[in-house]
């Protein structure tokens, strides 16, 4: 995820900028850049691909010298648009290179604006969708009714923007002034003395102050030295502001005030969805990322492969339920260390769907290959831009949840599964399985998934109570039927991973052909229920399986949609998620399993970032 800084005050900036872009590497990223007013009329930037330690070397190699000025802004890129390359790092300049912009987020309806722009003759030097808003800022400033006005022509410009962003402006003829704007992503104003900062987090600032301000959406500031001035994007200035001071030290401040970064992950799976899905429906018609498969190719598809490993694997056992359910393909989910091995039937009308976190998992790289050398298509599911999965693959579908560092994966698996819905919905409609008034609906519910994600997460203090109480067991068992199976299995991976703690996840329906043998006294079961309105058949034959546990001493844990009132008399304890659709109820009901994983982790003394054995990358097979 971008990181995003800038700086007016009496400071050189240059310090500043690079401090905080340091400050902010935990965020992930692929190259940085600064730019640093002079004060004279000048406007110096540096960008370079890789890491920090690449620009400042670049930047020594150059002469610091050359970076004079107490103005500036710096920028960590997490590539969404055009590769993580010098060319496509920030800043991005106009072509005088008076204007400076510094992007995070994604400018939707950048290719008409960049049409507009090649049109009247403006040569872009990247392949970002940010490139856009510095060549139309330059414009507005210099022709029409904003010319000669910085912060106006930069309005003016954010007035035409569709999509999810924080922009950060500087003009070299207005070297005491930084304007940016938020809509959708992060923005932060620390308020100092004598100087002013503003950040995607207050990481980037927390060692110069402590007292900063949260911007609302749509809204921008315009900071000088001694002042910082909030309006909405037509300039008024009444809006809702929240200042505040920050009582955590850097290193909270780095995880959001949170011990853990896996704990601060959790906590952003609203926006990992919401930022996975944005972009991705545009009239009425669900678009995957740039590098995809034609509607013809995913016309011609007649069979469908799910290749991915752990966490990934089961968010490939969710797809199959939707994408056979839409679309009427027969999919097959495959753990990828197994699927080259057995020979599987494929060709020019397979489909393979690789899901990576990492998009370097050995395993799954190797599956894609193998695709590949048998003719099949293969798109990769991937967060990671740039990796080799992606880089191998015919097409890729970006997982938008930025980087990912607990190793056991959280929000990669909440936006794995929103990403995976959205193939399955562009394949009903290239097919026509769905019409286009049915895929807009999905696409809908789907969409309103975020903020359910949202509400469930406010009520998890009795989830996190729970887990502490049981944290001593000796085990516990997942059950789950149809999509809330791969939610046991998963719920179970990370009470292993995390707890270092026996656990199991069972299809329902399985528990009399053997697991029940399992079952004494005391043993927690935590049972994953489906809707009752959704699924009413399976639900009552859930709801049979709890009272056969139960029966034989187990401690019922259920998670039910709110209202599900049959099931309570048989929860010892019942958490109830948000009622939602049957195929998307994953995205709800993983989430109270990962909170009692970590809290469980977190009663027995353990890392939950860091568990042992365990790496982000498997790299190797
Ligand atoms: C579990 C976990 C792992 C990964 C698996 C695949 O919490 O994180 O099971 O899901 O190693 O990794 P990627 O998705 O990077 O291919």
């Amino acid at each position: 995820m971008c990181g995003i800084v800038g700086y007016v005050g009496h400071r050189r900036a240059l310090d500043v900028v690079v401090e905080a872009l340091r400050r902010m590497e935990y965020r992930g990223y692929d190259s940085a850049g600064i730019a640093i007013l002079d004060g004279q009329g000048g406007l110096a930037v540096e960008r370079k691909a890789g890491r920090l330690s690449n620009l400042e070397a670049e930047l020594d190699e150059i002469g610091e010298e050359h970076f004079t000025g107490t103005a500036g802004m710096g920028h960590t890129r997490w590539a969404t648009h055009g590769r993580p390359t010098d060319r496509n790092a920030h800043p991005h300049r106009d072509a005088s290179g008076k204007v400076a912009v510094v992007h995070n987020g994604i400018i939707e309806n950048f290719a008409p604006l960049r049409e507009e722009l090649e049109k009247s003759g403006v040569e872009l030097a990247s392949d970002t969708d940010t490139e856009v808003a510095v060549h139309l800022v330059a414009r507005a400033y210099e022709e029409g009714p904003t010319a000669g006005n910085f912060v106006d022509s930069a309005r003016s410009v954010l007035r035409r923007l569709e999509g999810a962003f924080t922009l950060v402006f500087a003009h070299a003829d207005h070297p005491g002034t930084i304007v940016a704007a938020r809509r959708s992503t992060p923005l932060v104003v620390g308020v100092g003395d004598g100087e002013m900062f503003i950040a995607s987090d207050v990481a980037a600032f927390i060692e110069f102050t402590r007292e900063a301000v949260e911007l609302g959406q749509d809204q921008v500031v315009v900071i000088t030295e001694d002042s910082y001035t909030v309006t909405d994007f037509d300039g008024n200035s009444e809006v809702d502001t929240r200042p505040f001071t920050i009582d955590w030290d850097l290193a909270a401040a780095e995880k959001g005030g949170h011990d853990y970064f896996m704990l601060k992950e959790i906590e952003e799976q609203p926006a990992a969805v919401a930022d996975t899905l944005r972009g991705h429906f545009v009239d009425g018609r669900i678009v995957l990322d740039e590098q995809r498969l034609s509607d013809q190719e995913l016309r011609d598809i007649d069979k469908v492969f799910v290749v991915a490993c752990g966490s990934s694997y089961h968010s490939g056992l969710v797809a199959k339920y939707a994408i056979e359910h839409w679309t009427r393909l027969p999919v097959e989910v495959e753990l990828a260390s197994e699927f080259r091995y057995r020979d599987p039937v494929l060709d020019r009308s397979t489909l393979v769907v690789a899901i990576s976190q990492s998009g370097e998992t050995a395993d799954t790289l190797e599956a894609v290959r193998h695709a590949k050398d048998q003719k099949a298509r293969v798109l990769a599911v991937c967060n990671t831009n740039g990796a080799q999965i992606p880089r191998e693959a015919d097409a890729v579908l970006y997982t938008r949840t930025g980087p990912e560092i607990g190793v056991a994966s959280t929000k990669a698996f909440l936006a794995q599964m929103a990403a995976n819905y959205l193939v399955g919905l562009a394949l009903a409609q290239a097919r026509g399985t769905k019409y286009p008034d049915e895929v807009a609906r999905e696409y809908q519910d789907l969409a309103a998934m975020p903020e359910k994600i949202a509400e469930l997460l406010t009520g998890m203090d009795p989830v996190r109570a729970l887990a502490r109480e049981l944290s001593d067991s000796p085990a516990v068992l997942f059950l789950g039927r149809h999509v809330g199976y791969p939610v046991a299995l998963e719920g179970a991976l990370k009470l292993k991973e995390l707890a270092y703690m026996h656990a199991e996840g069972f299809a329902a329906g399985e528990l009399k052909h053997g697991p029940i043998a399992l079952i004494e006294d005391g043993l927690p079961v935590i049972v994953v229920m489906p809707s009752p309105k959704g699924r009413a058949v399976l639900h009552s034959k859930l709801l049979s399986n709890i009272r056969e546990i139960q029966a034989r001493g187990a401690v019922t844990v259920v998670i039910a949609e709110e209202g599900d009132e049959t099931v309570r008399p048989f929860a010892d304890h019942l958490f109830e998620i948000p009622s939602a659709p049957s195929l998307l109820q994953p995205l709800l009901s993983t989430v109270p399993l990962q909170v009692f994983a970590a809290e469980v982790a977190q009663s027995r003394g353990y890392d939950v970032d860091k568990p042992r054995n365990l790496a982000k990358s498997v790299t190797v097979e």
